[in-house]
C-alpha cells in the first residue's frame, strides 16, 4: 500500500481554513486530458504512482494541488478510479473531463455540457424497483456539487467569450455553446438515431450521453466527496457518431480540456 500524500488545512489565513487536499482530476481517454500532464511537469515535477493498474500522477497545476489520472472506459472503470481517488489519494474534490455525445435537441457538436445531475441510463431493476434507481440506496439523479459546477461552467463561459469564434472557425464547428443540466452514463456507446431517440423519450431533459459520469457521481455521493463533471459534444449519438467521435477526439477534445481546465485551474490556484 502505498502512502496517501500529505493533507493539511491551514487555519492561519485569515481565519478561513484553506484545503491542501488535492483536486482528482480524470478523464477516460488520454486525449480528452489534453496538456494537462505536461502542464503539471512543467510547473513543479511530477511524481507518479501505480495503484489498480492506473498511474496516479501528483502534482500542482496552476498552482492547484492535483492528482490527475485515466479511467478508461465505463462505469466500472469509472467508478473503481474514482474509489481509489478518494481511498488512496485524499482527494478533496472530483473532476472529469471528456467528451460526450449530444441528446438535447439544442446540443450540437463542440458545444460543452457541465452536468448539474447525472443518472445511469441503463439501470433499470423494475418492477423490483422504479427504473434509472440505484436500488437500496434509493437515488436515480445524482447532484454535482452545486459550487464546483458553477466554477468549472464559468471557466467554459471565460473559454467561449475569448476563444470561441477562434476555435469554431479552427474546427469549422459552430461558435461553441454552455449548456447546463442532466447527464446520461451507460455502457454503451450510442451511435444509431433510434437508441438516441429512445434515451430522448425515456429522458426528456437529457442533454448529453456518456459512459462514466453518473457511475463517479455515485461513488462521490456515497463517499460525500464533491463533484463535477465537463464534457464537449463530439458526436449527437446518431448514425454518424462513430466517425464523428473519432475525429473530435482525435482533432479537438485536447485543445477544448486545456482551455476549460487551464482556466478553471488558474482560478482555483489563486484560491489555495
Ligand atoms: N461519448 C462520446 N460520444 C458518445 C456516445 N455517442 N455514446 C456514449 N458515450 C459517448
Amino acid at each position: 500500500m502505498m502512502s496517501a500524500p500529505m493533507s493539511a488545512v491551514d487555519a492561519d489565513r485569515g481565519g478561513a481554513p484553506v484545503s491542501h487536499r488535492p483536486l482528482g482530476i480524470l478523464a477516460a481517454l488520454p486525449q480528452e486530458l489534453g496538456d494537462l500532464l505536461e502542464a503539471m511537469r512543467a510547473e513543479a515535477g511530477v511524481r507518479t504512482i501505480t495503484h489498480g493498474q492506473r498511474d496516479y500522477h501528483l502534482g500542482t497545476v496552476h498552482g492547484a494541488p492535483c492528482v490527475v489520472t485515466l479511467a478508461r472506459v465505463g462505469k466500472v472503470a469509472a467508478a473503481a478510479t474514482v474509489s481509489a481517488l478518494i481511498h488512496a489519494f485524499d482527494v478533496e474534490a472530483i473532476v472529469f473531463t471528456g467528451v460526450a455525445g449530444g441528446v438535447g435537441a439544442e446540443v450540437r457538436v463542440g458545444d460543452i455540457v457541465v452536468a448539474d445531475a447525472l443518472l445511469q441510463h441503463d439501470l433499470d431493476a423494475s418492477p423490483l424497483f422504479p427504473r434509472f434507481e440505484v436500488p437500496l440506496l434509493g437515488v436515480s439523479h445524482f447532484s454535482a456539487d452545486a459550487a464546483l459546477a458553477g466554477q468549472l461552467a464559468a471557466a467554459c463561459e471565460r473559454f467561449v467569450a475569448e476563444e470561441g469564434a477562434a476555435s469554431a472557425a479552427r474546427f469549422g464547428t459552430r461558435e461553441p455553446r454552455v449548456h447546463r443540466g442532466l447527464i446520461i452514463s451507460g455502457d454503451q456507446f450510442v451511435a444509431s438515431a433510434e437508441g438516441v431517440r429512445a434515451l430522448r423519450d425515456a429522458l426528456p431533459n437529457a442533454l448529453a450521453v456518456e459512459m462514466e459520469g453518473a457511475a463517479i457521481a455515485q461513488v462521490c455521493h456515497e463517499y460525500g466527496v464533491p463533484c463535477a463533471v465537463v464534457r464537449t459534444i463530439s458526436d449527437t449519438a446518431d448514425d454518424h457518431a462513430p466517425a464523428s467521435f473519432v475525429s473530435f477526439l482525435t482533432e479537438i477534445a485536447g485543445t477544448y480540456s486545456n482551455a476549460i481546465l487551464t482556466r478553471f485551474l488558474q482560478a482555483r490556484g489563486s484560491r489555495v
